[in-house]
């Protein structure tokens, strides 16, 4: 048996900057501690996210050439449209300029004050834009998924009873629709299984609720699918897309993710009504229906992402990476979100650094002493991401407190990967040492994670 390497080579390549500890403990001061506010050259490794910041193939670059810039029925629009239509099955697109404009666009349509939104563990800006609209975002995932040592294969899934007493206790005028998130992007990048899928659609007709899919990593989604769950092995990624799209009325994406490109969201529907009162808020909030926000070039590089995305053995390099990272944390005894997701690796915080005081944020402690160990720029998933209460102000504490690793799309090494979790070993074998976190010295009324400004503890 020969070992597995990466379906790929690299053409071109990008600088990136080695830092001393000295230069970075200056940079950090400067920024307030909040990553947020660092410079991309100060960084070494960037995992602040894995949206937008892979790397396009030859391919999707030659698109860029040929892209149909005109302003209505663009050559690229018809493109994308065929390939969504391909992979997804639904005729009706609307592009956006990312994922969020998305659910603008689309919630714009569909939600309304007082309405609940049920589903998995919902996106910040999902439900930002919910409860913008003075709506209710309530969660439904399995109580498995918030153990970390659980390893149920799709802790992205659905409580089938949680969204049954959602539909009993409201009446069907306001649920809008039910959102299933995939992969599950809060609980861990985390898949929902077919299985879930449809008995969550069966289960939605009975009310006449309709499904909407939260799709920015679906791709990864039905990796898991075909690798994990029984009878789906011999059939190819885009079959199991085709299917699990078929369960819903449309989709909201971000392509930054499983579209590989940089920049580019979308709307997918099979409903024309829908689809008629979506696209005059694409008119009002993004641009005319055949570009909504994006270049004709970007739409053409999104149509061949899509298909690149959507191959097994594209999605096998990438979990396979990110699976590598988790293991080799694993192997040197860090806690992390198991099993590993699919498009990051979630350290658990609480359990690395017990002696810092959860009022002084131990998972943003963590990504600053990971920085400063080796320039890596990890990101807080706790207490300052969940924000204050709105009615109490008090901070609202989530389970878990975690600092994600999220891996760009073809951009690292498996040589990145190693110094990463060298780094991160570094860090745990002085975890005692650590006793102190932070102070907040300013932070914004909403989505403080961004601006939030701190002082050493
Ligand atoms: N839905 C999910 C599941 C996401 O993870 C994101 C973005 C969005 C929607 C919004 O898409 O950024 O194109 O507007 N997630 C990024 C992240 C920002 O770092 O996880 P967007």
């Amino acid at each position: 048996k020969l070992p597995y390497a990466e379906p790929f080579r690299i053409k071109m390549v990008e600088e990136i900057y080695p830092s001393t500890r000295e230069q970075r403990e200056t940079w950090l001061k400067n920024a307030h501690y909040n990553l947020f506010n660092l410079k991309s050259s100060q960084v070494f490794i960037d995992l602040l996210t894995d949206s937008g910041t892979g790397a396009m193939s030859d391919k999707q670059w030659a698109e860029i050439m040929t892209g149909d810039e005109s302003y209505a029925g663009s050559r690229s629009f018809d493109q994308l449209q065929k390939r969504v239509e391909q992979i997804t099955g639904f005729q009706h697109l609307l592009p956006t300029h990312q994922g969020r404009a998305a659910e603008n666009v689309l919630f714009s349509a569909l939600v309304k004050e007082g309405d609940v939104v049920p589903g998995n563990s919902h996106f910040d800006t999902t439900k930002g834009h919910i409860e913008f609209r003075k709506a209710h975002a309530v969660d439904c995932t399995i109580d498995e998924a918030f153990d970390i040592e659980n390893l149920h294969p799709f802790k992205g899934n659905i409580d089938l009873h949680k969204l049954e007493s959602v539909y009993l206790s409201h009446s069907k005028e306001n649920i809008p629709f039910c959102l299933i998130t995939i992969t599950c992007n809060t609980s861990g990048g985390q898949p929902v299984s077919l299985e879930n899928i449809k008995a969550v659609k069966k289960l939605s007709d009975q009310y006449g609720i309709p499904v909407i899919f939260d799709s920015a990593r679906f791709a990864e989604n039905a990796y898991f699918i075909k690798t994990r769950e029984k009878g789906q092995s011999e059939r190819s990624i885009k079959e199991i897309c085709k299917e699990m799209f078929s369960y819903g009325m449309g989709m909201t994406m971000s392509s930054k993710k499983d579209g590989l490109v940089n920049i580019g969201g979308f709307i997918a529907l099979n409903n024309e009504e829908v689809f008629k009162k979506a696209a005059n808020f694409t008119i009002i909030y993004e641009g005319f229906i055949t570009y909504g926000g994006m270049a004709g070039r970007d739409m053409a590089a999104l149509a061949q992402g899509l298909d690149e995305a959507t191959e097994f053995d594209y999605l096998h390099s990438r979990i396979s990476q990110v699976e590598l990272l988790g293991n080799q944390l694993i192997e040197l005894g860090v806690p992390v979100q198991k099993p590993i997701g699919g498009h990051a690796v979630f350290v658990d915080a609480l359990k690395f650094l017990p002696n810092v005081k959860r009022e002084e944020f131990p998972a943003q402690t963590l990504a600053i002493e990971l920085y400063k160990e080796a320039g890596i720029r990890g990101v807080e998933i706790g207490t300052i991401l969940a924000d204050r209460d709105p009615e109490t102000r008090e901070n609202r504490y989530p389970k878990l407190e975690l600092l994600r690793l999220a891996i760009p799309r073809r951009t690292y090494t498996d040589n990145h990967i190693h110094y990463i979790a060298t780094a991160l070993k570094n860090v745990f074998d002085r975890r005692d040492e650590i006793t102190k976190g932070y102070h907040i010295t300013w932070e914004s009324e909403i989505l403080r994670h961004f601006t939030v400004q701190l002082e050493k503890a």
